[in-house]
């Protein structure tokens, strides 16, 4: 069967969904795949889990290069038309994943324990008992930028302000409609980016660097060397990936174990357990709410025709609320059989390269908070949470806790 227009009249980067997107999932469901018209162009969503995996898993039938000059696509180069991992496919895509995969090596990522450890007890060490503190402010941002950005990239605290810069004028894409020019702030950051990359790069090449940039800067043959462009792309794409999603990812996984002083027990009894926490915290809440595909072919999906040509946006936080494969959706049960199998991550080729890195950290930090603070509680519960959206994703913008 083809369709060209659901029932469901749905943009999945409008606001009406971005501020409430539980009440939209089950019609989502009915009508997936679905169909509709965004900025003049002819598009479709995946929404059940099954679908979002059979799109995720076929990149020869859903590619993620995003065509040149499509509009709408305006509001997600967050990478000044650079190719990067994510929005690549072979061979370019396998290029540049080889050109980092040193660097996330099961023995490179073990090494990030240590200094995961200590940034943990500085930052809970400056916590008081009894008192409220914004946990995005004061814990969770700082615990990924310090992680992320000074120990797995490798840039100096001093250089911290170039990539938060550049991604604080992100949000100014948001207003570029078809066709639009980029915001000059936006340019200008990353033009002061690509420089502060193409001298990191070249001091890495001479000095013992066990960082990200050192990988790269080592990097010969298989892969190549890269770009300063590709490198400010890639560099970009690792931090907002990794700190954009990890920050987001502790506040719900803190969040939830103050609502559930059930599992925080468990979690002091058992260490173990906080890996379980994250796992379900990142199903309730994804962090990373759509990635986009592009249907090279004709292709069926549940018997829906998808035309060749037509943007699909693949929803992976309805994905993790499919009532067929999560029961009770929107209940945290870290005993769920099938607790690791959520799309948070993404899932084929594209698969997220950080996932271990997450795996390693955060439970760390979630077991040090469920030790030290077995009181902590959201300050203020009767406040509604603030939820901040882009596009893309969707996380807490703050969350006040008392320790
Ligand atoms: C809670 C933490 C994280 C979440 C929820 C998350 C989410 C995702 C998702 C959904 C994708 C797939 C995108 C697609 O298919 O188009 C992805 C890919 C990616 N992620 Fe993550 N991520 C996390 C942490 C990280 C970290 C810590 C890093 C780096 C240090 C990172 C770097 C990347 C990169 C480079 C890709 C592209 C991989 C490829 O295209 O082959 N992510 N991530």
């Amino acid at each position: 069967m083809s369709v060209t227009e659901s029932s469901v009249k749905f943009d999945p980067f409008g606001l009406a969904f971005r501020n409430d997107p539980n009440a939209w999932y089950p019609k989502l469901f009915e009508a997936s795949p679905g169909f509709m018209e965004l900025d003049g162009v002819p598009s479709a969503y995946v929404a059940k889990f099954s679908q979002v995996r059979v799109v995720m898993r076929d990149p020869l039938r859903f590619s993620s290069v995003k065509p040149k000059g499509l509009p709408g696509m305006e509001r997600v180069d967050f990478f000044n038309g650079q190719t990067v991992m994510t929005y690549s496919d072979a061979p370019d895509h396998l290029r540049l994943r080889r050109v980092v995969n040193g660097a996330f090596l099961p023995h490179r990522i073990a090494e990030l324990a240590a200094p995961a450890a200590r940034i943990i007890d500085e930052l809970l060490g400056q916590v008081e008992e009894g008192v409220s503190i914004d946990v995005v402010a004061e814990i969770t941002k700082k615990m990924a930028v310090k992680l992320l950005l000074g120990e797995f990239l490798g840039v100096a605290e001093k250089d911290w302000p170039i990539f938060q810069r550049f991604t604080a004028t992100l949000s100014l894409l948001d207003e570029v409609r078809p066709g639009g020019e980029k915001p000059q702030a936006y340019l200008d950051a990353w033009k002061v980016g690509a420089e502060y990359c193409r001298e990191a790069v070249a001091r890495a090449g001479h000095e013992e660097n066990r960082s990200l940039i050192g990988v790269v800067a080592q990097a010969g043959g298989e892969g190549g060397p890269l770009s300063d462009g590709e490198m400010m792309g890639m560099m970009v794409l690792l931090f907002i990936g990794g700190v954009g999603t990890v920050s987001p990812t502790i506040a719900s996984s803190l969040l939830n174990i103050s609502r559930h002083p059930d599992v925080a027990k468990r979690v002091r009894e058992e260490p173990a357990a906080a890996a379980l926490v994250l796992e379900e915290s990142m199903r309730l809440d994804p962090p990373v709410t759509l990635v986009m595909r592009f249907c090279t072919r004709d292709t069926e999906v549940d018997g829906i025709t998808i035309r060749g040509g037509t943007p699909v946006y693949t929803m992976i936080g309805a994905a993790n609320h499919d009532p067929d494969v999560w029961p009770e959706p929107l209940r945290f049960n870290i005993d769920r059989q099938n607790l690791k199998d959520h799309v948070a991550f993404g899932y084929g080729v594209h698969t997220c390269i950080g996932n271990a890195i997450t795996r390693l950290t955060v439970p760390l930090l979630i077991a040090a908070v469920a030790r030290r603070f077995p009181n902590l509680r959201v300050s203020d519960p009767t406040a509604a949470l603030v939820w901040e959206t882009t596009p893309r994703s969707r996380h807490l913008g703050s969350l006040r806790m008392t320790f």
